[in-house]
């Protein structure tokens, strides 16, 4: 079986709810998973959540629930998202769950088998709330810790540690030698920077039971538990060897019955966001060697939402809702902000006026309109069937489909809709010029008004296809006014000329209604 592009997220810590960030994380992936299967490719997109830990145990005993129980509860709101966004995931992974905890226990069990693990004691620094250690190098000029981390409490206890130091140099010559392996180019540089200049601490893998329960017993010593991030990690592999990845199984010695299973690693790209590049970029990449396993192609780093200038905090009210603007505006709309405002890399920033702006003129005066009255004048002026083919805006749309593909292979994805929203606009100019309102007048202009009407509707079409990565309710909402069966779902279906003469299209409705306040319908 042919390997399938297999991208991922983070899995999001369950001691909350959902917000903008982790919503946009979703959808980017979700973008990029649809793209390639546009593209003519077989995904496998992933994502779920990370359920052990101090800080969940921490939230759930504050709520007076079990760890389990509390979980459970979230899990269901976080899993309901994925389908409020309409992510078109393959997979959705708890960590608690049988399948991920078996595969993380034999990777321990194989690692302390081949002396990847020592048992020392450890005293220093660790914040719950980024499940992470610090060293006296974290220490700001003054002596404190960055806020960021929230309480940090002093440690003195043994624990397994898991040998990083002797792996620096392989790393760094990797990260050098392979340009596409860490994206954007300056988080690469970031990381490189920090290899360089750092030496490499050993990973203290475990924790205590007595102290922390909360997590997936170590098979070899059942008085302590798996570390969460070395845990969570593993999600990227055990959800492949649940689906009898060959690769996986193989190097991991567990057994695959039966059929064979999916191909799916090395992932094609892990996306995550900006604060969790060391665990990914340092610590995996380790982590796999040691197992024997091939490294991911991509990590693809993203940037951080803020609101109105400021952190997004629970504490201060100032959190963007995905399911309350979803409500509102329509999950295309949040989708298509989202990934239309905010490249992948940068920091960015919501606004409400912003997001009403782009909607407005993006949405309800551009796409929404150019389809409107496309159809429009088709049902009004040829009693909506499609006249005989021209190719007038061939050229302009050839252009733009090439240019998409090439961008949405590359994750290029804000690029990719400001290229399909030149086709957009150039559709709306070309009715403003050619006036089909006016020319629908004078009988002279019959073949005029044909040709024009012909390159209008054509163009939507095309712009269905372009965009069901992005907006996939949207496109299919095109496809049904237009008349045209099956989904938007595939590139090799924007070539000029797809709409043959004597089609007739379907109901007409309006894409984007504007709206000042609430919208009534
Ligand atoms: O770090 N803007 O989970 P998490 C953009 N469980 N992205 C944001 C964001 C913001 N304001 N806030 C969070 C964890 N994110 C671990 C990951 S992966 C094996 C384990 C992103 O719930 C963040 O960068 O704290 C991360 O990629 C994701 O949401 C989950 O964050
Ligand atoms: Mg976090």
């Amino acid at each position: 079986m042919s390997k399938r592009f297999y991208i991922t997220t983070a899995i999001d810590y369950v001691n909350g709810q959902p917000h903008l960030g982790h919503a946009y994380e979703k959808i980017v992936a979700d973008v990029i998973a649809r793209a390639q299967r546009s593209l003519g490719n077989e995904v496998f997109f992933l994502t779920g959540l990370d359920e052990h830990g101090q800080k969940v145990q921490q939230t759930a005993l504050g709520e007076g629930k079990s760890p389990q129980k509390y979980c459970d509860e979230l899990a269901a709101d976080w899993r309901a998202l994925a389908d409020t966004l309409k992510l078109s995931i393959d997979d959705f992974v708890r960590t608690t769950e049988m399948r991920h905890k078996g595969v993380v226990q034999a990777i321990l069990s194989r690692l302390e088998a081949s002396g990847h693990f020592y048992k020392a004691e450890y005293t220093g620094w660790y914040s719950t709330k980024e499940e992470t250690f610090l060293t006296e190098k974290d220490r700001r000029a003054d002596g404190t810790f960055d806020p960021s981390y929230g309480e940090v409490i002093e440690l003195a206890e043994e624990n397994y540690y898991f040998k990083l130091r002797r792996e620096q140099e392989w790393l760094i010559d990797y990260i050098e030698n392979t340009p596409g392996f860490i994206q954007p180019s300056y988080r690469r540089n970031e990381v490189l920077g920090f290899l360089r200049n750092n030496t490499l601490e050993d990973l203290c893998s475990t924790r205590p039971a007595a102290r922390l329960n909360w997590g997936i017993p170590v098979p070899f010593d059942p008085s302590y538990v798996t570390y969460v991030w070395f845990d969570a990690l593993v999600n990227y592999i055990s959800i492949p060897a649940a689906h009898g990845d060959p690769v996986v199984c193989s190097a991991l010695g567990l057994a695959t019955e039966g059929a064979p299973g999916l191909s799916l690693w090395p992932a094609d790209v892990h996306l995550i966001g900006k604060d969790i590049l060391k665990f990914h970029a340092v610590f995996w990449p380790i982590m796999l060697k040691a197992m024997g396993l091939p490294l991911p192609k991509t990590l693809l780093v993203h940037g951080w939402w803020q609101k109105d200038g400021e952190k997004m905090s629970k504490t201060t009210g100032n959190v963007v809702e995905p399911g309350k603007v979803i409500e509102e505006w329509g999950v295309d709309a949040f989708r298509y902000y989202v990934v239309r405002e905010l490249d992948i890399g940068p920091d960015g920033n919501w606004t409400d006026t912003g997001f009403k702006a782009r909607y407005k003129a993006e949405l309800a005066d551009g796409l929404g309109n150019l389809v409107n009255r496309s159809l429009s004048m088709l049902k009004r002026y040829r009693n909506g069937v499609v006249p005989r083919r021209s190719d007038e805006l061939a050229p302009d749309a050839e252009k733009v489909v090439a240019e998409t593909r090439r961008l949405l292979s590359e994750y290029q994805l804000q690029e990719a809709l400001e290229t399909i929203w030149r086709l957009v606009t150039r559709g709306n100019q070309y009715v403003d010029k050619t006036a089909p309102f006016k020319l629908a007048k004078d009988p002279a202009q019959t073949k005029r008004v044909d040709e024009v009407l012909y390159n209008l509707v054509e163009v939507c079409r095309i712009l269905a296809v372009l965009l069901w990565p992005f907006v996939p309710e949207t496109s299919s909402k095109i496809f049904n006014q237009l008349g045209v069966a099956g989904a938007p779902d595939k590139l090799a279906h924007a070539a000029w000329g797809g709409l043959p003469a004597g089609h007739t299209i379907g109901e007409i409705a309006a894409l984007f209604p504007w709206r000042e306040a609430k919208p009534t319908a």
